[in-house]
């Protein structure tokens, strides 16, 4: 990030040459009195300065727009998985407050209504695992299970570490209030004001049809849910041996 010069100097090259002789500066090297006097002396050309933003984190994003993962099929089929009792039995723990099947069934990626999904998860993972220097590997679903929410679910702030290489999450049926929010792992006193170099958090919307990819340490989390339905597919992805 350019921040510009906070001040520039152009000074008469007489007023130097008096404060250099006067004893009021002393020349801090060579450089001043060999610079050609003609020209006006900006001395902050001699330090710009600068704010470097280090290390990115990438979130892979795209829609579903023509619904090509037949949305209808995949909310009967997840409404019906959330609906198991053993599904409903451990929906709340300290973490999250959801009906999830990730502890029960997390294979659904075998199951004839997700297959559509696979496919657009595997073309999408391709092209983000390419982008994020990994040309030569490939990529597969490890796990994938289903959250169906009702007003007031949250899940806390998560990261998919030791499961996974990539994680993602497909938006079934959702209120665009009710969508993902991003956060850093770092940890800095809160500022006065957020902008480009300090915030901490990054939203997207429940826009239905949205997927999402993303590094297993990216944390995440959702705020409690205001709409009255929010159905979506989550899934882990391995790299696979070569071979
Ligand atoms: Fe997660």
């Amino acid at each position: 990030m350019d921040i510009g010069s906070p001040a520039c100097f152009d000074v008469p090259e007489l007023f130097i040459i008096f404060l250099i002789f006067s004893g009021k500066i002393v020349p801090w090297n060579s450089g001043v009195l060999i610079y050609p006097l003609s020209r006006p002396l900006n001395i902050m050309q001699v330090a710009p300065m600068a704010i470097d933003v280090l290390f990115p984190r990438p979130v892979f994003q795209t829609v579903d727009e023509t619904d090509v993962c037949k949305r209808s099929r995949l909310r009967e089929a997840c409404l019906a998985i959330a609906d198991k009792p053993e599904v409903k039995d451990r929906s709340k723990n300290n973490f999250h407050r959801v009906s999830t099947s990730h502890l029960v069934d997390d294979h659904l990626h075998e199951s004839g209504a997700f297959a559509p999904l696979v496919d657009y998860v595997d073309k999408c993972s391709k092209v983000f695992l390419k982008s994020l220097g990994f040309p030569d590997s490939r990529i597969t679903i490890d796990q994938m299970w289903t959250n169906v929410g009702e007003k007031g679910d949250f899940v806390y702030p998560h990261t998919h570490i030791g499961e996974a290489f990539m994680a993602g999450v497909y938006y079934v049926s959702c209120d665009p209030r009710d969508g993902i929010t991003f956060h850093s792992d770092t940890d800095r006193t809160p500022p006065a004001e957020y902008n480009p170099l300090n915030y901490t958090t990054y939203y997207y919307d429940g826009q239905v049809g949205r997927l999402l990819l993303f590094r297993a340490e990216t944390e995440h989390s959702t705020f409690p849910q205001e709409g009255d339905e929010r159905i979506i597919v989550s899934f882990n992805l391995k790299l696979a041996e070569q071979g």
